[in-house]
């Protein structure tokens, strides 16, 4: 029950009870919802008889006012009644405000933390999986799952997809992307449709819903494990329902309160359109990537001997450069530069690249060209200045002796020591018109020659412990 202790303090009340005692010349009692007397002025006032009046808060009583009986007692009573309230009436406004700050902190805060641990790197598993540790340490549940909306075509019931029967046109179903929890291994196995039951009811109104007991709600579609509560929170981005955060039974048995649902519909909104984000950025780096390869062939496919050695040099690349510890994004960088790293071949003559024996020292240097082409090439492309600068610089030699810079040791890009190794490995595994493949022992021996003058041998020695594995 309110009580007009709560919203201003005692020390308070009592100064301001003497201003009133002062002001009518008459002791002023406060008295609780139970007409107990709480405080008075002055303190040592006898208990006699006096007149009460009803102090509220918005229609609730929050306890009584009282000056002895007398002449002017109701008129004082009005006005110490009306000043009061109006007080109680701010310190409860002050009492929400604060409430309400300390709310928007610990949205604030959360969402902080969640931007910080998303990173700059956009991968939409990453961003699920911290999405769910956030919504379990707000809500200890028995499972806690990041369901992310996918057409899959053709597909007739969630429980019946055999391949062999994909028909029609494609249909929505939620499909788990992150589960944590006591149920998590069961969890991952659900595939949910959007067409009915609880989530579908979610899908449809693209509002929060919480059951608290699922077994006597004619909506429920069954999970893969034993549950009484749930709550399932829309993903939304541009008023699509991207996916949905489900948790299910809190450990503590309690209901899921709308505090914690607004906390959750909030950052799943955020972590919504971080993962929708994530999800294109896959999209396009999947069609980036089958353009480089489609690039890398077209290079490959002007010297029948090349055929399929960009791929596998990209391959031998990013194996490398998992051995040297290169973080995973980067390494999808070197696989693209890899891919590519040949591309400026384009701008070479047929006559040159498919010269058999020597080239005269013209045809040289214009052979040299194709690294700084190929970087030319590939610069004009937002955000690829880095691989084009690996591109430039994938003939330059460890000692300084290589072009098109004459860069030394570490003054060459890991990135282009790594594919300038690969580069030469898969040539010298490959049939050249010059000489048959060599084998892997001879290939790595020719390797270990040029040490420190064209390879690294930081790079060579993770090289090694991949090819003998
Ligand atoms: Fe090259």
């Amino acid at each position: 029950m309110s009580k007009i202790l709560d919203y201003i303090s005692p020390d308070r009340l009592k100064g301001i009870l003497r201003n009133y005692s002062e002001a009518f010349k008459k002791a002023v009692y406060l008295l609780d919802t139970d007409t107990e007397i709480i405080l008075k002025f002055p303190e040592d006032a006898p208990k006699g008889k006096f007149e009460l009046k009803e102090l509220k808060l918005k229609d609730t009583r929050v306890g009584y006012v009282a000056v002895p009986r007398g002449r002017s007692a109701q008129a004082n009573l009005d006005f110490i009644v009306k000043d009061l309230s109006e007080m109680v009436e701010m310190g409860y406004e002050i009492e929400n405000l604060a409430e309400e700050v300390a709310k928007n902190y610990e949205e604030l805060s959360l969402l902080w933390r969640l931007s910080s641990s998303l990173g700059t790197g956009l991968d939409a598993d990453r961003i699920c999986n911290v999405l769910a540790q956030e919504v379990m340490s707000l809500c200890p549940s028995t499972n806690v799952s990041i369901m992310l909306v996918v057409d899959i075509p053709g597909s007739t019931a969630a429980s019946s997809m055999p391949a062999g029967e994909l028909k029609g046109p494609a249909r929505k179903f939620f499909l788990p992307k992150a589960s944590l929890g006591r149920d998590a291994s069961r969890a991952t196995t659900m595939i949910l449709t959007t067409e009915g039951g609880l989530m579908g009811h979610v899908f449809e109104n693209k509002e929060a819903l919480t059951v608290c007991d699922v077994t006597v709600d004619d909506r429920f579609e069954g999970l893969p494990f034993p549950l009484t509560r749930v709550l399932i929170v829309p993903m939304i981005v541009e008023d699509e329902v991207i996916g949905a955060i489900v948790a299910t039974d809190k450990l503590d048995g309690q209901e899921f309160y709308s505090p914690e649902i607004k906390l959750i519909t909030s950052i799943a909104s955020e972590c919504g359109v971080s993962i929708k984000k994530a999800l294109l950025y896959d999209e396009i780096r999947s069609m980036l990537f089958s353009t480089a390869e489609a690039f890398s062939l077209a290079i490959d496919a002007k010297d029948s001997y090349t055929y399929g050695h960009s791929k596998r040099v990209s391959h031998l690349s990013v194996e490398v450069a998992r051995q040297l510890g290169v973080p995973s994004e980067t390494r999808n960088w070197i696989r693209l530069a890899a891919l590519l790293h040949d591309i400026g071949k384009i701008g070479v003559p047929d006559e040159i690249l498919h010269k058999a024996g020597k080239l005269d020292p013209d045809a040289m240097e214009r052979m040299k060209e194709h690294p700084k082409i190929g970087a030319k090439m590939v610069e004009h492309v937002q955000r690829f200045e880095e691989i084009a600068s690996w591109i430039r610089h994938h003939h330059e030699h460890y000692d300084g002796s290589g072009y098109p810079m004459g860069l030394k040791g570490e003054e060459i890009p890991l990135p282009s020591r790594i594919i300038a190794l690969a580069d030469i490995y898969d040539a010298l595994r490959s049939d050249r018109p010059y000489r048959k493949t060599l084998p892997k022992d001879e290939a790595t021996g020719i390797l270990k020659k040029s040490l420190g003058a064209h390879l690294d041998p930081v790079v060579f020695e993770a090289f090694e412990k991949i090819i003998f594995d």
